[in-house]
């Protein structure tokens, strides 16, 4: 694990190398055949018509998320003990169908499903891999909001993500580190699990006593009875299953307003705290410049879990309060800060746009960077172009870096913020930051493609910038300009 001493390894600590597969063919193969079975024939459309299918249909994970309803909000009603590591839950979610659906799934791996209900009737359900299939007594129909119940537990496993590491419910020596890039939130309750279907939460997380249960947006209340507390967090804002978490530990906990109105929630395990103790000083000051940057900060609530997990080798934008599995640098920081913008109000369509997000985190850091008195962010892209032809740098388009290993990998963040740094210089600094800004006012709370961040770049600046894209999120290999 590199120590995370200099901006460049503490961005290398949030990615991790090639280690093994996660979707295989077969997984695949089974998935699009399911999203794609029409009422061609009479059978297929006994079967196909009224369910809803098993995933988004997103090209890189075709499971995740499920078709044929929207949710609006998840009560996750949770009991934890890191001493057996059994977690018991209660999830509440409310969706809207947006067909006929006889029967509909959501997304959980591992843990026992002990009953479903929809709409308070007991319904049937049956576990097929990842996805919970379940029949309410009575089919919903087109545009009828419903009510699932679900009743669930177990001690739960991490996924392992294409490019090998664990995401999900990661047990630490003291609780669990909980983060949900890109397919961790099944791990730990009910969802449909993609960013395309974003929803309020409310929480209630119950441990022992002594230990601290972090979750997203505002700590409602917080009681201890009988040796146990209660945490209840409550996240209004729209959020993606995966930039959910329930992180529980033993922390040191500090609540305070910013002087711009913003309140900061930071859970800092002790051994952490010190080293964390800069970069955490800088939360007002990072949240009011990247406002004065990309808009008005989206959410109600910031702050930061400083985890000691140091296995995990990655940190997460979890909504509102970032996760950082060690004591983060500035650097890192300003980059999940960044995201609340990017990725979080303003999500993925297609895990394919992942450069949405982390070429953006990335640009964020190096315009730091350049307005706290370090080299700029031309700087910044001469000494990336620098890199050799064979680097891994190159090695696949921003915007397609394929299914698989390479969503987290350089091309996306390092030659991601380059593509920016690219469309700065062509449109100039003042169109430049109309932009950012515009993207985040104009996609708040939804979901944004590269098609239509493109769109806009050409809109606001008046040019044709077909080449420049062209060049820099589509075509592999070492551009033969800077
Ligand atoms: N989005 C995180 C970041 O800030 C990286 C998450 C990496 N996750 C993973 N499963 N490898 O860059
Ligand atoms: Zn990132």
């Amino acid at each position: 694990m590199p120590a995370a001493t200099s901006r460049a390894s503490a961005t290398g600590s949030r990615r991790r190398s090639v280690r093994s597969g996660f979707l295989g063919t077969a997984v695949t193969l089974l998935a699009v055949t399911a999203v794609t079975v029409t009422a061609e024939s009479p059978a297929m459309a006994a079967i196909g018509a009224d369910r809803g299918a098993p995933g988004q249909g997103d090209p890189y994970f075709p499971l995740a998320g499920n078709g044929g309803y929207t949710t609006g909000h998840y009560d996750l009603d949770l009991a934890y003990d890191p001493a057996t590591r059994q977690l018991d839950g209660a999830a509440r979610i409310t969706a809207r169908a947006t067909q006929e659906l006889r029967t509909f799934d959501l997304d959980l791996s591992g843990l026992t499903v002990r009953g479903v209900r929809v709409n308070a009737r007991a319904a049937r359900w049956t576990r097929q891999g990842q996805e919970l299939v379940i029949t309410p007594r009575q089919a919903l129909r087109k545009g009828e909001g419903f009510r699932v119940d679900i009743s669930y537990g177990g001690v739960p496993e991490n996924i392992t993500d294409p490019d090998g590491s664990a995401d999900g419910w990661i047990t630490t020596d003291d609780g669990a580190f909980v983060a949900g890039e890109p397919l961790g939130a099944m791990s730990w309750f009910p969802a449909d699990d993609h960013p395309l279907d974003k929803a309020s939460y409310a929480f209630r997380i119950t441990v022992p006593a002594g230990y601290t249960a972090v979750a997203n947006g505002v700590l409602t209340s917080q009681r201890t009875t009988g040796g146990r507390t209660t945490f209840r967090w409550n996240q209004a804002e729209p959020m993606a299953a995966y930039l959910a978490t329930a992180t529980i530990g033993k922390f040191d906990v500090q609540q305070y307003t910013t002087a711009s109105g913003i309140p900061v929630y930071t859970a800092v395990d002790p051994r952490e705290a010190a080293g964390a103790a800069p970069a955490l000083a800088q939360i007002p000051a990072i949240l009011d410049w990247e406002s004065t940057l990309f808009g008005p900060y989206p959410f109600a609530a910031a702050g930061a879990i400083v985890d000691h997990a140091p296995d995990v080798g990655y940190a997460l934008e979890t909504q509102t309060r970032p996760l950082y599995d060690r004591a983060p640098d500035v650097g890192t920081v300003v980059h999940e800060t960044a995201h609340q913008w990017f990725g979080d109000s303003v999500s993925l369509t297609s895990w394919q746009d992942i450069w949405l997000n982390e070429g953006f985190a990335t640009y964020a850091e190096w315009l730091w960077t350049e307005q706290h008195g370090g080299p700029t962010a031309q700087a910044q892209f001469d000494s990336y172009y620098a890199r050799p032809a064979t680097s891994s740098l190159w090695a696949f388009p921003t915007a397609d870096p394929g299914q698989g290993a390479n969503i987290f990998a350089s091309p996306v963040y390092d030659r991601g913020a380059m593509t920016l740094q690219k469309l700065r210089t062509a449109v100039g600094d003042a169109h430049f930051f109309t932009i950012l800004k515009a993207w985040a006012r104009g996609h708040r709370y939804g979901n944004g493609t590269t098609a239509q961040f493109v769109a806009l770049s050409e809109k606001v600046s008046g040019k044709d910038l077909g080449a420049l894209f062209h060049t820099w999120l589509w075509t592999a290999g070492k551009p033969a300009q800077p």
